[in-house]
């Protein structure tokens, strides 16, 4: 899709055709650092953002440098939410599965979920309706699927439904639609409900919109403030079981946010990728944080999630909310498992050479989900424990699958 968006960005700042990509991408860089600030630094306080998926070299910026991290990101979390979360779109085989993305953009999100929905369920034909109060953005998602279809010779085509709407006017559930397997939200509901208010509300109309079986993603930016707002609205679903959500992701259980009753840490994902290399460029001068994608996110379904039970052989499972930091004598992290209850695990790295304790640490990042195989056992402050290993396990701890 890269292509695509150096040819939205040729077009926009009207190059002439042959100018070297370089150069043209040190064009498209100052409106990539104003999109930038305005995600962060320079967030409006009213959440009323503008419409900047409307302006051609805001919209061509974003494709180059926001697109393929949204997309990656909503890829981490459905692969994820289908291969660790055993949810799965239950359906007749002869209907389509249907996946709607709202606040699309050009839809990254919808994308990465239709690819893998292609991918997983070989043979389905798939809808993908692209939401969005920019008549530009919507387009550019139809502009790439016709240039994705032709590109995939005999797969089955995506077809790409554009619907130009205000998140803020209409109550989405409102929409005449069929029932959708899949509804995405990717970074859109912070600029469709301000992050100082209960997203509960918003999240609740859209349950009519779902299949049986449908899930619900939501992807906001890591900002303590959205990420925050995030959980309490997951937990609302989760502390009142079918009404109208299940919670299906990222937590283990149904249990309370620890950190969030602590709000020291806020929970959030941080997963390493490989960025395309146009996307290094562009960064050259911003030095934005871009080796490592972190964000937060939860699925909510109409059915309930996944039980995570401990595995025979094992003392826990348990979802990592920090890094893996190491020290001089142990590696240590925080994790909390399907009960809510939140512990801070030491392993013991004697016998261990620095490169051993690196390899082992660069191994694990925070979301991970692990099985605790060693003995736990206290240490003097509460939650607290050392994780020995036992039998032929070197570490007491492994990756969940
Ligand atoms: C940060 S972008 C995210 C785009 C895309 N979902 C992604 O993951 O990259 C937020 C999107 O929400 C759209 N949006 C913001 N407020 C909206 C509203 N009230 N109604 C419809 N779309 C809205 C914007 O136009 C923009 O495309």
């Amino acid at each position: 899709m890269e292509n695509f968006w150096l040819k939205k960005a040729a077009e926009a700042w009207r190059v002439p055709a042959g100018t070297p990509t370089g150069e043209l991408l040190e064009k498209v860089r100052g409106a990539v650092g104003e999109l930038s600030n305005l995600f962060t630094t320079e967030r409006p306080r009213d959440g009323r953002f503008r419409d900047y998926m409307s302006d051609p070299k805001l919209l061509a910026a974003y494709g180059l440098f926001f697109f393929p991290q949204s997309f990656a990101r909503a890829d981490f979390a459905v692969r994820r939410l289908l291969e660790i979360y055993d949810w799965e779109p239950k359906k007749d085989a002869s209907a389509p599965l249907r996946i709607l993305d709202l606040g699309s953009g050009a839809a990254p999100c919808g994308f990465a979920a239709a690819g893998i929905f292609r991918e997983k369920f070989p043979g389905r034909e798939i809808v993908l309706t692209a939401l969005d109060r920019s008549r530009d953005a919507v387009s550019a998602a139809r502009e790439i699927a016709r240039e994705e279809n032709e590109a995939s010779g005999n797969a089955p085509k995506i077809t790409v439904e554009p619907l130009v709407a205000d998140l803020k006017k209409l109550v989405p559930a409102k929409l005449s639609l069929p029932p959708q397997d899949l509804i995405l939200l990717g970074w859109s509901l912070n600029e469709a409900v301000p992050a100082t208010d209960d997203a509960v509300p918003f999240l609740k109309n859209l349950a009519p919109l779902l299949a049986r079986n449908g899930a619900l993603v939501v992807l906001e930016p890591a900002l303590r403030i959205t990420a925050e707002r995030l959980r309490r609205a997951s937990e609302t679903f989760a502390q009142n079981p079918g009404n109208p959500f299940y919670r299906l992701a990222p937590e283990l259980g149904a249990h309370p946010c620890p950190l969030l009753r602590e709000g020291v840490f806020w929970e959030h994902e941080v997963r390493k990728w490989s960025p395309p290399e146009t996307l290094e460029f562009l960064n050259r001068t911003l030095f934005r944080e871009i080796a490592a994608l972190k964000f937060s996110w939860c699925a909510l379904g109409n059915a309930p999630g996944k039980k995570f039970d401990v595995p025979a052989e094992a003392t826990d499972v348990v979802r990592l909310v920090s890094p893996m930091e190491s020290t001089k004598t142990c590696l240590r992290f925080v994790c909390v498992n399907p009960k809510g209850e939140k512990r801070s695990v030491e392993i013991p790295t004697r016998g261990l050479s620095k490169s051993e304790v690196k390899k082992f640490a660069a191994e694990w990042q925070r979301g991970d989900i692990a099985v605790l195989t060693g003995t736990l056992s206290p240490l003097g402050n509460e939650g607290h424990f050392r994780l020995e290993s036992t039998g032929t396990q070197t570490s007491g701890i492994r990756q969940f699958v």
